[in-house]
């Protein structure tokens, strides 16, 4: 480097100076800039280099000390060559030293926390419960039917010994189409459409889940929501037959420990009509339990003896039987400890997923 200076110093003071030969002059100083920059791996290089280049003993000063020496003509483009140089200089050991404290922050990182848990795909609740739900019924010797979620009156209702201006109509507000159908408030219009599909043929063993559709929205009632129906038809049922049923099922499905208890009810197809419920996960034991509010038992489902004007709708006769229906989400609110059904639909979801499964 001595000689470099040397040399320009020798050449203006033999008064000769010629701008190109100093630009050639920072040319090779930026060459050996360049190629020590490249070299340097730590904050020790960086601060060697600046003060080697532009330091205040550095080569750049240097070459300005031999300013006054220059023509004036030239001095202006000599300090603009000298003054670029010194730039790009601070521009690039900047550059290195911002690379430099990525890298420190990248290696800082620590690597012994814990990774974050990934969120597998797994079946809804609902999916879950209802699964469950016809494996068991299956076992008993029922098959599953569907019908249709746009329904008409006379399925929903009508068949059902549900007239027009009957007041259970009231609590089974629904969505009405323009066309007179109307969103199902429930699943025992599938009752209807099996006996009418199987003409008499008797034994009739179903059981329907489905979607159902109501006016309600808190956090017991959602308008969509789901249900298990269940018809058996033959020359001779008895109400004993249904509570067998039943227990069977609400024990495979919470438990062998659960007891069920049925009391007296009202629906327009069933006479006698039953509400059954389960004991509480609390055992009856808690005054202030917040699932069952302090009763001991929850409401699962309604059931009852098929109504004969139900039969008659259909046009069957000397038989006698049961049905009985349930609703999914209560009994997968229940087993899966959820409180609050909407949290199992809408936005909140992924998020209580998260959190429950
Ligand atoms: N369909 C009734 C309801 O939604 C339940 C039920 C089904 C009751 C079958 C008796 C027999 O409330």
């Amino acid at each position: 480097m001595q000689s470099l200076i040397g040399s320009l110093s020798f050449k203006t003071m033999g008064n000769d100076f010629d701008i190109s030969s100093l630009e050639n002059k920072v040319k090779r100083l930026k060459d050996e800039f360049d190629s020590e920059l490249s070299s340097a791996k730590e904050e020790q290089d960086i601060s060697r280099i600046k003060s080697k280049y532009i330091g205040k003993k550095g080569l750049l000063q240097d070459l300005f000390k031999l300013i006054p020496q220059i023509p004036e003509s030239e001095r202006k483009l000599a300090g603009k060559i000298l003054n670029d140089f010194k730039q790009y200089v601070e521009e690039k050991l900047e550059d290195l030293k911002s690379a430099l404290e990525r890298k420190q922050v990248e290696f800082s990182e620590d690597i012994t926390l814990p990774g974050r848990r990934s969120f597998s795909a797994n079946l809804h609740p609902i999916t879950v419960a209802l699964r469950e739900i016809t494996e068991i019924f299956e076992k008993m010797g029922f098959e599953v039917e569907s019908g249709p979620e746009m329904e008409e009156d006379w399925y929903n209702f009508t068949a059902l010994n549900i007239p027009p201006d009957h007041p259970a109509r009231d609590m089974q507000d629904t969505f009405y189409l323009e066309d007179g159908r109307l969103l199902r408030t429930h699943t025992s219009p599938v009752q209807i459409r099996a006996m009418e599909k199987r003409k008499g043929v008797l034994p009739i063993k179903i059981i329907a889940p489905g979607r159902v559709f109501r006016r309600d929205w808190d956090a017991t009632h959602s308008p969509v929501f789901h249900q298990v129906e269940g018809l058996f038809v033959d020359k001779k049922v008895k109400m004993s037959d249904l509570f067998g049923v039943l227990e069977f099922f609400f024990k495979k499905f919470f438990g062998e420990g659960t007891r069920v208890r049925f009391r007296p009810s009202y629906f327009p197809f069933t006479e006698p009509s039953a509400e059954v419920d389960i004991s509480c996960v609390c055992g009856g034991k808690s005054k202030d339990c917040k699932v069952c509010k302090g009763s001991g038992f929850l409401e699962v489902a309604g059931c009852g003896m098929v109504h004969p004007e139900v039969f008659r709708s259909v046009g069957y006769e000397g038989v006698q039987g049961f049905a009985f229906g349930m609703g999914v989400e209560r009994l997968a609110m229940i087993k899966f400890g959820i409180s609050d059904i909407r949290l199992l639909f809408g936005e909140n979801y992924i998020a209580f997923k998260k959190t429950f499964f």
